[in-house]
Parts: structure tokens; sequence; C-alpha cells
């Protein structure tokens, strides 16, 4: 970029100084070039469908832009922002008329505009990521419905479940973070543009063409936020609002922290797995020392882990920039930005790599089943097996607990309950239900409650998720299609002009 120019918004009075590059967003904006070129197109087509610019004005205005785009990004002159660098070139590449194309809007619904347009694609790739993580948790859980496994409270072997049971109690979570994303694209997917600078304008726009064009409001037809309060058509409803909230920014980076949250109880989990031999990392998600020769090193899923942190950074950055800000528009806005394409970077790219990390580890069943038993893990079922033979369970509690501390088998049992009741453990229950109460295979078959480990209830579980997950990938699919659908007919719009 040349750094001595100055762009058609400053002139020679504002273009230079110390601040010049404090000021500037170029680094940031990269990320919303394409989307400026849209809204670009989108708004000089409504201009031109409105009489407002002539047709051969906006096919030299939109040859110009064609023009930009060809040349690409780092070619743009120097500016204080994408929009002002893009005005610039276009007035560079056809003079004065170049300047009708910032008729009747403002840099603020403009800034607006596109941060949505690119905050959709970016939501709806992680929308797909999320959709690929619960697919593996989901296939992986298919393969290990009978696989039984120490399932902990307080890191302390707790009771047995199985694998499957595990795998899905995670897709379970990142089902509802798929859930939050859709909603929050809900009002992502609302148009600002036209509000102007916050005040509207005199023109005789038609807000509801660019906002088609910009195929915003798809989420209307997908039955989601259809608050005709709040835009139904693809609208913002109220053009200071519209350039001034960055409540979806907020929304958005809050729900990618919950995923990040998510993501990181997974990766810890494996990460101690792996630590005790119950699962093998492939190499692939794993590292070395570059000293310890020996050592294969679960790198990949601890970075996983500190992904929330930067969702977290990210948020945090979103709440303290916003807070008490005035309206209508203030310049602060512009650092907000950057905070949310933090998070979803970090956050779409810890979801692709624990997929990859859960597709190709391999669970060890004999370890598993060797350690689901520790720590008399069968424990409760042996107390359940004595209160479903009428001993109140807090007794029985107690029983199983004095037991426990002598030992987790039948004797230690027998002892305690000759102690505390004063008769043969027999007299209450059969050895033989008690045998199977110590068993974890038998006690996760026991457990057949709905949304329990036995493996009944976890097959009865696979339809559900398998057509949850279908549901929201065509959801996604739709959300998607409305935007390859906008874009062709922009394009088409376009080259109706020049
Ligand atoms: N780069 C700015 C942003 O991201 C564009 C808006 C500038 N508007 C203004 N009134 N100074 O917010």
């Amino acid at each position: 970029m040349d750094e001595e120019s100055s762009d058609v918004v400053r002139r020679d009075r504002f273009s230079g100084g110390p601040a010049r590059g404090f000021l500037s967003s170029m680094d940031a904006d990269e990320r919303i070039f394409e989307a400026d070129l849209a809204v670009d197109r989108a708004h000089v087509v409504m201009l031109a469908e409105r009489g407002i610019v002539t047709d051969d004005e906006a096919g030299e205005i939109l040859a110009a832009l064609s023009g930009v785009e060809e040349a690409g990004y780092d070619a743009l002159p120097d500016g204080e922002d994408v929009h002002a660098s893009i005005e610039t070139a276009v007035i560079e590449r056809i003079g004065p008329v170049g300047g009708k194309m910032h008729t009747a809007r403002s840099r603020n619904d403009e800034v607006a505009t596109c941060i949505r347009y690119r905050l959709r694609e970016d939501v709806l790739e992680t929308l797909r990521a999320t959709l690929v993580l619960r697919e593996t948790l989901l296939e992986r859980a298919n393969e290990h419905v009978e696989t039984v496994m120490p399932g902990y409270t307080h890191l302390q072997p707790a009771q047995p479940t199985t694998v499957a049971h595990y795998l899905l109690s995670y897709e379970q979570a990142v089902a509802r973070d798929t859930e939050r994303l859709l909603d929050a694209y809900g009002r992502i997917d609302r148009c600002p543009l036209g509000a102007a600078a916050f005040a509207g304008t005199p023109f005789d726009v038609d807000r509801e063409r660019t906002a088609a064009l910009l195929g915003f409001g798809a989420t209307r037809a997908s039955g989601t936020n259809g608050d005709a309060s709040n835009g139904s058509d693809g609208v913002l409803g109220n053009s200071m609002d519209a350039v001034s909230s960055r409540d979806f920014l907020l929304e958005t980076s809050g729900a990618l922290s919950n995923l990040a949250i998510t993501l990181s109880g997974l990766a810890e989990d494996l990460i101690g797995f792996a630590n005790r031999g119950h699962v093998e990392l492939a190499d692939d998600y794993a590292s070395t020392s570059s000293i310890m020769p020996q050592k294969k090193n679960p790198d990949t899923l601890e970075l996983v882990r500190a992904t929330a942190g930067d969702a977290s950074a990210g948020t945090s950055g979103l709440l303290s920039t916003l807070k008490g800000l005035p309206r209508a528009y203030n310049r602060d806005l512009q650092r907000a930005t950057p905070h949310a394409w933090e998070t979803v970077d970090a956050v779409s790219e810890a979801t692709d790599v624990a997929a990859g990390a859960v597709a190709t580890a391999e669970w060890d069943e004999s370890s598993l089943a060797a350690a689901a038993a520790e720590g008399f893990s069968t424990a409760t079922g042996v107390a359940d097996a004595l209160a479903m033979e009428g001993l109140p369970f807090r007794t029985a509690h107690e029983l199983v607990a004095r037991a426990s501390e002598a030992g987790s088998d039948y004797a230690a049992l027998e002892a305690a309950a000759e102690e505390l009741l004063d008769e043969p453990l027999d007299a209450y229950v059969s050895r033989k239900a008690i045998e199977e109460a110590l068993d974890p295979v038998e006690s996760v078959a026991s457990r057949d409650s709905r949304g329990g480990p036995a493996p009944d209830a976890v097959r009865d579980r696979l339809e559900a998720v398998r057509g949850g997950i279908a549901a929201d990938g065509e959801a996604v699919d739709e959300l998607e299609g409305a935007i390859i659908r906008a874009d062709d007919a922009l394009a088409e719009e376009v080259r109706t002009f020049v």
C-alpha cells in the first residue's frame, strides 16, 4: 500500500500525523474485503434500480469494483479502512463519478453489514465443524456400546459406564453448541445497510432489496428468529440500532466460548485417558520431546484445551469494549470486531482438530475393563440391590460404606451386614444378586433408566442422535444455500450493468 497517499474520506486535512496507523483498520479489514465488494455491488445495483444513479454510472462503478477485486487487497491505496480504500481505488479508476457509490450510505452501516456478511460464513464453517465432531462421536459410540469403562467424579473412579455413553455425553453438549450458534446466526443474518450514519437517508432507498441481494433474512425461511419487530424480512428495523449494536458479535463469541469449554473438557479427559493407557492417540495428534526420546505427548489436545483461553479473551475483549458505549457510532467499534474473529478462528480450528483426534483414537478395551471395577466402583450398585429388596437406601448406603473400609468383595459385605444388621446378608438379598452387582458389566447393564449407560438404553438413543445431527445438517445446508443463491443472483444483476 502506498503510504503517502490519502484516501477520499480523509482528504489532505486528515491524512497524516502520528496517529495515522493507529486510526487505520486496514490490517484487520482484509478479512472483509470480499464482503465490502459485495456490499458495494448490492448498494450500487439498488441505487440504479431506484434511479438514484444512472445505469451507465452504475455500470462504470461496478466495472471499477471488478478491477479492484482483481488487483487484490494488497493493491489497494492506503486508507483509513477498507471502505475508504476501495472507494478511493474506484475514484482513481473512473474519476469523480466513482464518488456516487457512497450516496445514501455511511461507513457505519457499511461496516456493520460487512461484518455480518463475513461472520455468517465463519459461523457456517464452525457449524459444519460441530457437525463433523458430532458425527465422529456418534460413530465411535456406535462401536463401543458394550465397552465398559470407569466413570469418574472428583477424578476418582465412581461408577462403571461405557465408552459409548461417555462419548454421547459430549455429543449432546456439542449439539447444544450447534443449537446456540444456529440461534445466534438468526440475529447475525439481519441487514443494517441503508441506515446510513444512524439517521437514515432522504434518498428513496430500497433496504429490502439490498438485504435480499446480500442474502440476509434466510433464517426467516428456516424458521428461526422470525421476530417481525427485529427485521424478519432481513432488514434491521431501527437505523440507529443498526449501526450501533454489536450484540450479535458478543453472543456469537459467547456461543463459541461455550463450545470451547465443551472441547476443553473433552480434551482434558482424553489427555487423562491416554495417560492411563485407556486410549491411544494417533501419532498425527501427538508430538514428542526434543530431549526425551521415549515421549509421546498429547500436544494437540492440550492446544484444544487451551483454546478456551482464546475464546475467553475474545469474549471478554468484546464485553469490555462494548460496555458503556453511547449511541450511535463510536470508533471503539472498530476494535471490537477483531475480538470476534479471534474467537471464531480459534474455536473453529480446535473443533476440527478435536474431531480428528476422536476419530483416530483407539480405545483399549482390556485396559478399560480392568480399570472399570477399580476403587469399588460397583458400590452404588450393591447398595441399589439391597434397597431394591426393601432395605432403606440410607441403611444400604451405610452397610456398603462400612464394607468398603475392609474391601470390595462379598466377604466384606457379609461382615458389614452381620455388624450393622445382626443378620446374614443373604437374609436380605441373594448372593447371586450381589455378585452381579459387583460385576462392572452387569452393573452397567442394570442401569437402563432413560439416558443411562446400559447398552439397551444407549442403543435407544443412537437413532435420535443421528436424527438430530441430520436435522441440524439440513438447517446449515439451507443457510449456506441461501448465501450461494444470493451471491449468484447479485453477480447476475451486476452483469446486466457492465
Ligand atoms: N473502520 C471503521 C469500523 O470498523 C469503519 C467506520 C468508520 N466510521 C466512522 N464514522 N469513523 O468501525
